[in-house]
């Protein structure tokens, strides 16, 4: 898939590589090649900022904080006041809808249910389009419009398409989303086709439609935005800058992450990185992925790993087993093929965190308990605190130590889920048509909050607010 292969000379003058990240083959291109896979290997690609070690750090963290108060559009963005540490250069046409600057909340119902003093949650969900997916998006559709692309596509469980279809309307591009038909959520299907995008319903599961993009991204005339191509995790890793700003700088213990097609944990890990790299950090927070037990291909190959031999993630297995029917009710999460799963890998491991799957009970009974804290999530985030819970359980998360988990969605996503958990209603026969559950899972609403009817007088009403006193 390559389609613009750049001289000698523009290459050099770039700020940046995109590198395959297979050390023993170590090839190297140029930022305006169209690729989304090393066309020597076929292994994923990342760009390599080639970021310069400062004489003083704490310069830059100065500078960033004079940006954040800054009034020029890019700098109001929380991905574009990082351009520093992006590969563009300044006269390229940022692509904004102000996304980033997302709050980092603590969360005590949730720490205590998780038995923890504290938890903080980042909140993704509080981006233009109500997903990460944004920050990710802003970076990619810049590039899209530097390579001349007509058409940016990507295949989605709902957030990825919904973030594309703003961004690349934002940016002059005709978007188109493939969606597994049946199996997306009503708010993200009805966003995609309220920013004008194409939307494609694909008879077939999501890897079905990854597959179908990564074919149609041989066409010159089409941008694939999907987290396989490397400039969408720029945008996505900024995330771990801010983080890090919001924290004072002091490195979280454990960075907690839903895991799907595997670029958000991809990101934060290269973000953390590079703040190491720049000495902006001295050590990297545990990084931890959370997959949903029915969708987690990834959790059991970790469980395989020999913990001494992959230690430095420079060692990893080269095949991963795909889950081929995956099912769960957190629907951005219902992915079986992850494409990024080796960098994401290779990213827990260096900072040796955890990958571990999670119910759908305790899916569902971590995202109410996300919800009493008046904070709310979709579902595939909720699997953040149930995964701390489980890991605080195992002893791999102390009580005292310092957690941060980001939340991807917000909960208006997906209502329905929320309206069957409190009824008493969910269970996996309830997700969206399309999936082949053998047998329906009902799923208790342990912190129920069914709604009442209530006779239209004053003294029902008192007696019902007496009830649930
Ligand atoms: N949480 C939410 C809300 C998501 O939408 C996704 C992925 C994830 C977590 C997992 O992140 O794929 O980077 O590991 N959603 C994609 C989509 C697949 O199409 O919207 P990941």
């Amino acid at each position: 898939m390559v389609h613009k292969v750049a001289n000698a000379a523009e290459h050099k003058t770039e700020k940046a590589v995109q590198r395959c990240i297979n050390s023993a083959c170590g090839g190297t291109y140029g930022l305006r090649e169209r690729i989304y896979v090393c066309p020597r290997c076929g292994e994923t690609l990342e760009i390599d900022c080639q970021l310069a070690r400062p004489n003083d750090p704490s310069a830059l963290r100065k500078y960033w904080a004079s940006k954040a108060t800054s009034k020029l559009p890019r700098d109001a963005s929380g991905v574009w006041r990082y351009y520093d540490m992006l590969p563009f250069d300044e006269h390229a046409p940022f692509v904004t809808l102000f996304e980033g600057n997302t709050p980092l909340f603590h969360a005590p119902r949730s720490a205590e249910y998780c038995g923890l003093r504290d938890l903080r949650l980042k909140h993704q969900g509080y981006n233009p389009t109500g997903s990460f997916k944004d920050t990710g998006m802003a970076s990619a559709m810049t590039q899209a419009v530097i390579s001349g692309a007509r058409t940016a596509v990507c295949a989605s469980t709902g957030n990825t398409a919904a973030s594309l279809a703003a961004y690349a309307g934002r940016a002059g591009l005709q978007a188109a989303v493939l969606l597994p038909r049946g199996q997306i959520t009503a708010g993200k299907l009805a966003q995609s086709l309220d920013y004008g995008a194409l939307v494609l319903e694909i008879d077939g599961n999501f890897d079905d439609c990854m597959r179908l993009v990564q074919e149609i991204g041989d066409d010159p005339s089409i941008y694939v935005a999907n987290s396989i191509n490397p400039f969408r995790i720029e945008g996505q890793k900024t995330v771990a800058f801010e983080m890090m700003e919001q924290c004072v700088w002091q490195v979280p213990d454990h960075v907690v992450v839903p895991g799907g097609n595997m670029g958000n944990s991809t990101a934060l890990g290269k973000g953390f990185q590079e703040l190491l790299h720049v000495g902006l950090i001295k050590r990297l927070p545990k990084l931890s992925v959370i997959q949903a037990e029915g969708a987690a291909p990834l959790a059991r190959l970790f469980a395989k790993l020999d913990p001494k031999e992959s230690a430095d993630g420079e060692h990893l297995p080269e095949k991963l087993t795909p889950v081929e029917n995956p099912q769960t009710l957190a629907t951005a999460i219902k992915i079986g093929a992850p494409v990024s799963w080796k960098k994401a890998l290779r990213a827990v491991l260096r900072s040796g965190g955890q990958i571990i799957a999670v119910s759908e009970q305790e899916i569902a009974d971590a995202k109410a308990m996300i919800g009493r804290d008046s904070i709310g999530c979709e579902p595939a985030s909720a699997t953040t605190v149930a995964g701390i819970k489980k890991l605080a359980a195992a002893g791999h998360i102390d009580r005292e130590e310092d957690v941060v988990a980001v939340l991807t969605g917000h909960a208006l996503k997906d209502p329905d889920y929320m309206i069957n958990y409190h009824r008493g209603t969910l269970s996996l026969d309830s997700s969206a048509k399309g999936g082949s559950a053998a047998a329906p899972a009902r799923i208790s609403g342990a912190f129920q909050n069914a709604p009442e009817r209530v006779a239209a007088t004053k003294a029902a009403i008192l007696e019902s607010l007496e009830r649930r006193r």
